[in-house]
């Protein structure tokens, strides 16, 4: 294939990446918004590069015109999760879509690679509308959490350094690092609860000085300067190391008097 048939066969598999990668990352902001814990932390995607699939085509010996069905990871979106538990709430989702269809699974969490790689993989189908019409692309999710890819991405480099034939003491040090980053996992989701709290709280305590702030805004645009200044004041005192319930009077005081002059 020429480079212009290239980019033109991968077009379907740019479009599907992005939509994906905005239609998972809406799922997170939907949860944020609600003041929800959210099971997605963050999301990337990439379309395979052309050297890669012609490397990969050339080890499995795919033909080039049944690389379409048959490789399945032109498209990649990774779902990164705090906790080990969030990762089937995330499977859990994808299963419930109906956008897309589940082609197949492979859980590397119960099944660990001999690498010591750990991750819950899904193989998906995904329609596209492009100009020229509907099309179908095949999709792999990675879904793993922070510690499995902190992990994935360290031994992913070491294996393009020693191109694929990494010296022994570091395959040893890499094997201690994915029992480190399970032990991490584990004792994170014995804290889990604790975290969640905390981060929770973060979320409440910050909209509560957004909402204060726009009430201070508000009054100093009614020109009610020296009550701006007191409330001002006020949270600066609060923002180190102000309570929930002190927050909370202090935004009820500031609508009480932005509502005096506003209406
Ligand atoms: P691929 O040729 O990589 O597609 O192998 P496969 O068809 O047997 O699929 P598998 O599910 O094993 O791997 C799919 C993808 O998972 C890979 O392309 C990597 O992104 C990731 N992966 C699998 N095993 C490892 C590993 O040992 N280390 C790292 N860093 N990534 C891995
Ligand atoms: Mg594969």
């Amino acid at each position: 294939m020429a480079i212009r048939e290239w980019k033109k066969f991968l077009i379907p598999y740019e479009q599907g990446v992005e939509e994906l990668k905005v239609k998972f990352r809406s799922i997170r902001r939907e949860y944020r918004r609600k003041n929800d814990y959210s099971p997605i932390e963050f999301v990337t995607g990439r379309v395979k590069e052309i050297s890669s699939i012609l490397e990969k085509a050339n080890k499995f010996g795919i033909p080039l015109d049944k690389i379409e069905f048959e490789m399945e990871d032109i498209a990649g979106i990774r779902i990164m999760c705090q906790f080990v538990d969030d990762i089937d709430k995330v499977v859990n989702l994808i299963r419930e879509r109906q956008d897309m269809q589940i082609v197949y699974e492979k859980d590397y969490i119960a099944n660990v690679k001999d690498s010591g790689y750990r991750s819950y993989h899904m193989i998906i189908k995904y329609p596209v509308n492009l100009a020229a019409g509907k099309t179908e692309i095949l999709a792999e999710f990675q879904i793993r959490t922070l510690a499995m890819n902190f992990w994935a991405t360290v031994e992913h480099s070491l294996n393009y350094k020693y191109k694929h034939d990494i010296p022994e003491y570091i395959r040893n040090k890499l094997k201690n690092a994915a029992d480190a980053a399970f032990q991490l996992d584990e004792q994170m989701l014995e804290i889990k609860d604790e975290i969640k709290d905390a981060q929770k709280l973060f979320e409440v305590k910050s909209n509560l000085v957004s909402d204060i702030m726009n009430n201070i805004l508000m009054l100093s645009s009614l020109g009610k300067l020296v009550d701006a200044a007191s409330y001002r004041e006020k949270l600066k005192k609060l923002l180190e190391e102000g309570e929930v319930f002190e927050l909370s009077s202090l935004l009820r005081a500031t609508q009480k008097t932005v509502d005096m002059y506003g209406s």
